[in-house]
């Protein structure tokens, strides 16, 4: 999402750098290095090289001259005539010329040059170099310079037919030497190696390794500032093939000149507006994702993961991706408010793995909450968070695997599912789920560093391992309170499940200890009578609830008779009445009246009578009462129930 702007900053100016000298290779020529090369009209490439002059057999060979040039100029010098920083360069190329008729005609040029054209009527004697009107002349006229590889003696100037010459505006040498006296022969049709090299003071060429030529030579007296480089060649009545097979050249970068200085401007205003075109995105690009954070979406994740401390693994996106065979929907265990559930295996354990929704914006709090909150927490009754991955957009959490599932399926009982088919959980199973939901609730509220309210117990929450031990789970509402003198987490949304909730939670608008305690409640009457919690969705319909209908059969001293058929045979009835008891306790309308956890744990153990709770459910009130000393049992309570100081005024 951040990319960095770095790599940028460094490819620009080394782009620059690139296109202010000179360097290429051809092994060989293709069509496609015609892209790469001025040719004129008789020269193309075919067989793999340049033909300079056509190869064609007939007449259309005859009286021809063309040119082969690389199509970027190469800058040669800088500074004044005679006093300039001329550049250097080495090439190497690969000449074959062949199929001479004799006594054959008329040569090959390595040419260094301002003008690209070839010159009319440089066919013949002139080799594609000069004309007779350019011949000799200054070098604003003709201003070339070349090698020549001349294979006809066509003037008296010539040494031979088979010569190497250095030319300057002129078809005549500066100076020349006969290839015969090395021992190779241009025109026998064998490869030349030709290896020249300028070091801005002398011109050397080697033939096939052999130093042939050394002449000291000032380019800047004789050529323009930037020039072409490459090869001409002609023929006359006498005709062969001109080629050049392979190319390799290197110049040295001189920079620009003072003349250019605006160049440099330019360059470096395009970069400072690049630079800064970048740098203004980045920074916008920062605030957006500040901005994205207030607004709940998915910006400093690993940040706000960072600053808690917590332990579980990052992962890469990468590894949950394959863990889960590409979120196969085969590897689906369910589907939730904020995502699906995949199950997973990673080192060869199975693990389940959360994908947040990417729609769901609530999701990134949820995340963040739930990495945060049960990351750092160990207890046996916690679902173990493993790990958690934020990449591509992608919020993902991974758990230990539950292979039983939630406990809503073993309690509930969907149409299709008979009763007995959708339960198989007997007394002691329900009871040890219940002391295991107690357990881990009590520690989240009593037990770690911070009090953690869950604010969303229920049956799906509660998942079960393979020897049915409860473990909660799903802290995506999980809130911690830093001091654990705050009994609650203040907040002004309304979280949790219908049916579960408090009934003050509508005016307080808020989660406490207590409302954790009531929904535990609902939780305990549900997983006893294997009934789900109704459809309390509001204050108003709060007496359709799980707990209004329990509290009749309590009220007609029949409460048993509520407990789940299903586990008939072997309950324990007076242990069932008191857990029973226990539940319509947590769900007192007034949350003054509601046991603590330690409380609930002693009851379950045994250790403590259920608190006593009114034969009448008692109706809502609000704001609720502190027990007065005549009707409270202080010993059930514990220190923990802090009374509502702060909710005064309200
Ligand atoms: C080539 O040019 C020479 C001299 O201009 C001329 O005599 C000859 O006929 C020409 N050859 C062809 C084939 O055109
Ligand atoms: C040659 O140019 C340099 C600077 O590039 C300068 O210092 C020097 O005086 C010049 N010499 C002549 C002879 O012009
Ligand atoms: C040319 O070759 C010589 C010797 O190999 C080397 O020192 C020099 O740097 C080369 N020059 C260029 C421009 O490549
Ligand atoms: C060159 O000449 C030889 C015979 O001398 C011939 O076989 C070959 O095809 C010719 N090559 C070209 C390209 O004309
Ligand atoms: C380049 O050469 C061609 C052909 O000789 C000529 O017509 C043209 O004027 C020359 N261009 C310059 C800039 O000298
Ligand atoms: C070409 O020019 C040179 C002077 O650079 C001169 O000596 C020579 O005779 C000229 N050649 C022809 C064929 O005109
Ligand atoms: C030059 O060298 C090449 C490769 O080493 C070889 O094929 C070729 O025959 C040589 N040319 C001459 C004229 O000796
Ligand atoms: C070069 O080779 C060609 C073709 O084999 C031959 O006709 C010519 O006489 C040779 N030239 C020299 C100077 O050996
Ligand atoms: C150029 O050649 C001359 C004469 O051979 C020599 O004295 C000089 O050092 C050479 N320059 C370089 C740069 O090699």
């Amino acid at each position: 999402m951040r990319s960095s702007p770095l790599p940028y900053f460094l490819i620009l100016p080394l782009f620059l750098i690139q296109v202010s000298c000179l360097d290429f290779n051809f092994p060989n020529f293709q069509r496609e290095a015609e892209n790469h090369l001025i040719l004129s009209p008789n020269s193309y490439i075919v067989s793999g090289a340049i033909q300079v002059t056509p190869d064609h057999n007939g007449a259309s060979m005859a009286n021809m001259s063309g040119r082969a040039l690389y199509n970027k100029r190469f800058r040669l010098w800088k500074g004044s005539e005679g006093n300039a920083t001329i550049a250097s360069f080495n090439t190497t190329f690969v000449l074959n010329i062949q199929n001479r008729t004799s006594p054959g005609g008329e040569g090959l040029a390595f040419i260094i040059t301002g003008n690209s054209s070839v010159p009319d009527n440089s066919q013949g004697r002139w080799l594609g170099i000069v004309n007779s009107d350019t011949n000799g002349t200054s070098d604003s006229e003709a201003g070339i310079l070349a090698v020549e590889f001349d294979t006809r003696k066509s003037d008296d100037g010539d040494l031979d037919g088979n010569h190497i010459g250095l030319n300057i505006n002129s078809i005549n040498s500066v100076s020349q030497v006969s290839l015969s006296d090395f021992g190779f022969n241009i025109s026998r049709g064998l490869d030349l190696w030709v290896y020249l090299q300028y070091d801005g003071e002398n011109l050397t060429v080697r033939v096939n390794d052999t130093l042939v030529l050394s002449e000291p030579v000032d380019l800047s007296l004789y050529l323009p500032e930037e020039v072409f480089v490459g090869f001409s060649a002609s023929t006359s009545d006498e005709i062969q093939l001109n080629c050049v097979k392979s190319w390799w050249f290197s110049g040295t970068d001189i920079g620009e000149d003072g003349n250019l200085w605006w160049v440099w401007v330019v360059i470096s205003a395009a970069v400072l507006t690049v630079l800064t075109v970048v740098l203004v995105c980045y920074l916008y690009h920062r605030r957006g994702t500040i901005d994205d954070d207030m607004e709940g979406g998915r910006g400093n994740i690993e940040d706000e993961i960072k600053r808690s401390g917590s332990g579980p693994k990052k992962f890469r996106f990468k590894e949950l991706k394959q863990a889960t065979a590409n979120f196969s929907r085969k590897n689906k265990l369910g589907k939730g408010g904020f995502g699906t559930v995949y199950k997973g295996s990673w080192r060869n354990k199975d693990v389940a793995i959360k994908r947040v929704s990417k729609k769901s914006n609530q999701g990134k709090q949820e995340f963040v909450a739930e990495v945060t909150t049960i990351g750092n927490l160990n207890h046996k009754n916690l679902v173990k968070l493993i790990g958690w991955c934020y990449e591509r957009r992608e919020l993902l959490l991974v758990y230990e695997y539950m292979p039983n599932g939630s406990l809503d399926k073993f309690i509930f009982c969907n149409e299709k599912a008979s009763r007995e088919e959708c339960s198989t959980l007997n007394w002691e199973q329900r009871l040890t789920i219940i002391q295991g939901v107690a357990q881990a609730l009590d520690y989240l509220h009593n037990g770690c560093q911070k009090r953690v309210l869950h604010r969303d117990i229920k049956a799906s929450n509660i998942m079960l391992d393979s020897e049915y031990v409860a473990k909660l789970g799903d802290f995506g509402l999980a809130r911690t309170i830093q001091e654990k003198e705050k009994t609650h987490h203040s907040t002004v949304e309304i979280a949790g499940t219908p049916g579960y909730m408090a009934p003050e939670t509508f005016l307080i608008s808020r989660a406490t200890i207590e409302t954790d305690v009531y929904s535990f409640g609902v939780l305990v009457l549900e997983v006893v009578c294997g009934r789900n919690p109704g459809n309390q969705s509001e204050q108003k319909n709060y007496n359709n609830s799980i707990v209004n209908w329990l509290w009749e059969f309590y009220k007609n001293g029949k409460i048993t008779a509520a407990v789940d058929s299903r586990m008939e045979a072997e309950l324990v009835e007076k242990e069932a009445e008191r857990v029973l008891v226990l539940g319509l306790a947590c769900c007192h309308p007034n949350p003054h009246y509601r046991p603590c956890m330690r409380s609930v744990l002693q009851v379950l153990s045994g250790e403590a009578d259920p608190p006593e709770v009114p034969k009448e459910r008692p109706s809502f009130v609000w704001p609720a009462m502190p027990p007065s000393f005549t009707h409270m049992d202080y010993s059930l309570r514990g220190t923990q129930l802090t009374p509502f100081t702060d909710l005064t005024g309200r």
